[in-house]
């Protein structure tokens, strides 16, 4: 007898003992399928679809809506995606497996609580659906309210030169401020909640406990002591099951809800190819660079047009210069030819005797020179990296060298490193004078000399405290300061300088995109445009670039937007634009000359 109550004892704990290794590896593998295949999976596919959609959003969703929209998608939405559904997926599967095995434990050793139950799922039930309503709502407040701290936070900090010139630093401070605590609302409402949900429920539990004793008292002799235990245990456990479960499916809910916004905005923002837009145009497209306008208009919004019913034919290699009051419509003829602004009615715009309108738009902005007024230049980039945008490695570094000669660049960038070498040498200097930092003769004579002489080493030539830093209190900065000169003593040559090292100015980095375009030159075709491109330089300087268009882009269709009229003094034609329509064209001299004409007026300022 005892014996076989001992071969008992084992063959439970052996069962015991495999069901809790089953349990674990379970564990451990819905943990690896779900974090580790299934979210990362999931996020990067998620991640694609959304950054593809903006990236082929048309122009007029960038007009229309807030960069704090698009910003939320990609940070909350995806955070959301990333962090919360899988913890929230992972919480309700185990949650109701564990409920559910609990549940049938408790029938098993007390089969007449399973009256209850139905109750109880109605008393969760109810719970739920009150819990989750508000919940949700809190949720969808708590985020709305996050994206006003962000866009207000963005704002301030895009406009801080701004602020501080006003000096409207406390007002703004106040409003960030304001806007924090206003956000920090619905997540405080939601934190309350949550602690009336954990009232609630453990307010449910005694109502069972008492329950499981009252039917044990009742139906005494049934059910033995082990098996009451066994049920109160579960009793109490059930209730923090339910808790979890409860949370964690509105959490999942809520994450989802970050899916379904996803999904509408890939629904809402359609991309801006329209069906019959898919042909590619011949490789070396356009080989001329001959544009026809033929009733061609355009608009922002429908039905107010932009541009109307513009008809011109240019003839290949014509330098244009568009001319017209602000508001005109010379962007928007710009933007029209790179696709970016819809074309409206039955007219057609041309070049080289394609129509523009059955081509893919990629296609065509891969093939047209642009210089923009902003070049947008990548900082974190070296120069060579924003030269080439194509990053197809096809520009040799001679050519490099030889445009930003050209366009008086290169002595900026040589400039720099010859002051960051002085710089260099002026601080060793110093700390070498002050004893604080080991000079580089001495550190060589150092190093070469053996360890445990008391000179340090090279790496350890770090100065004690920095010199720089004297009358200064950014002290991050200082350092960043000087990696940055090390970057830039270390740059092989001047195309290796890192972008963010060189401090362009406004002047200086439309010649960088002038450089940039000329760089273009031999990948694309004979269509050149430029939008107030020399907006920011000097009269000086704007006759060199103007020169050099001319020089570089001899062959081209060179259409040039500009302010400053000597600008397109010299070019074969003028297109004169009013309230989006053509309404002079001829050569400066033509035009110069009609008496009562709108260039007239406009040299002479009276319009
Ligand atoms: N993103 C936009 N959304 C809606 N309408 C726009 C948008 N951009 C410009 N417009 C409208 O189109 C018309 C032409 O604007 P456009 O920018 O082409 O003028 P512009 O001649 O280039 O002026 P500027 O000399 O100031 O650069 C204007 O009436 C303007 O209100
Ligand atoms: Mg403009």
């Amino acid at each position: 007898m005892a014996e076989s109550e001992g071969e008992r004892m084992w063959f439970f704990t052996g069962i015991y003992l495999l069901l809790t290794l089953g349990a674990f590896f379970t564990l451990v593998t819905a943990i690896a399928a779900i974090f580790f295949v299934i979210t990362p999976h999931v996020g990067k596919m998620l991640h694609a679809r959304l950054l593809r959609t903006v990236m082929y959003a048309p122009h007029s969703y960038f007009a229309n809506t807030e960069t704090g929209t698009t910003l939320n998608r990609f940070s909350s939405d995806m955070m959301m995606l990333d962090r919360q559904l899988p913890f929230a997926l992972f919480q309700v599967f185990q949650s109701v497996f564990r409920l559910l095995s609990q549940g049938v434990l408790l029938c098993v050793v007390q089969p007449l609580i399973t009256a209850t139950l139905p109750f109880t799922f109605l008393v969760v039930y109810v719970i739920q659906k009150v819990y989750l309503a508000t919940s949700r709502q809190l949720r969808f407040l708590d985020l709305e309210a996050r994206a006003l701290v962000n866009a207000s936070f963005l704002e301030t900090l895009e406009g801080v030169a701004t602020i501080r010139a006003f000096g409207w630093q406390p007002q703004f401070i106040r409003d960030n401020v304001k806007k924090l605590d206003l956000s920090l609302r619905p997540a405080y409402m939601l934190m309350c909640i949550q602690r009336w949900l954990d009232l609630v429920l453990d307010l449910m539990i005694p109502g069972l406990a008492i329950g499981t004793i009252g039917l044990a008292i009742a139906l005494k002799g049934t059910t033995t002591g082990g098996q009451i235990g066994i049920a109160l245990n579960v009793v109490l456990q059930v209730n923090g099951l339910l808790l979890r479960l409860v949370q964690s499916w509105t959490r999942l809910e809520t994450s989802l809800g970050a899916l379904s916004r996803l999904r509408a905005f890939e629904r809402d923002v359609l991309p801006e190819d329209k069906e019959g837009e898919s042909q590619t145009p011949p490789p070396a497209w356009p080989t001329q660079g001959a544009l026809e306008f033929d009733n061609m208009s355009a608009s922002y919004n429908p039905p107010n047009l932009a541009l109307d019913h513009i008809n011109i034919s240019i003839h290949p290699g014509t330098k244009v210069g568009v001319v017209g009051r602000t508001g005109s419509g010379k962007s928007t003829l710009l933007l029209t030819l790179l696709r970016l602004v819809e074309m409206e009615g039955q007219g057609t715009l041309r070049i080289d005797g394609l129509d523009l309108r059955v081509l893919s738009r990629n296609a065509i902005r891969s093939r047209i020179v642009t210089v923009p007024q902003d070049p947008m230049l990548v900082m974190t980039e070296t120069v060579r990296e924003n030269l080439d945008i194509t990053g197809a490695g096809h520009v040799s570094d001679e050519d490099m060298s030889r445009v930003l000669e050209r366009v008086h660049l290169w002595e900026v960038l040589v400039g720099r490193i010859a002051t960051a070498e002085a710089a260099r040498n002026a601080a060793a200097e110093v700390d070498a004078a002050m004893g604080l930092r080991v000079a580089p003769a001495e550190v060589q004579a150092g190093s070469s000399g053996g360890e445990g002489n008391g000179t340090i080493s090279p790496d350890e030539s770090t100065p004690l405290f920095n010199t720089k830093k004297e009358g200064n209190d950014g002290g991050e900065g200082d350092y960043k300061e000087d990696d940055e000169d090390e970057e830039v003593v270390a740059a092989e040559t001047p195309l290796d300088l890192p972008m963010r090292s060189l401090p362009l100015s406004q002047g200086q980095q439309q010649l960088f995109s002038l450089a940039r375009a000329i760089l273009m030159r031999p990948s694309r075709g004979k269509v050149v445009l430029l939008d107030e491109a020399t907006s920011n330089v000097d009269g000086e300087t704007d006759k060199l670039m103007q020169r050099l268009v001319r020089e570089e882009f001899r062959d081209h269709t060179v259409i040039t937007v500009a302010h400053r009229l000597d600008t397109i003094m010299d070019s074969d034609l003028v297109m004169v634009l009013e309230a989006g329509r053509l309404i002079e064209a001829g050569t400066p001299e033509d035009l110069r000359g009609n008496q009562g004409g709108a260039f007239r007026a406009l040299i002479h300022g009276k319009r």
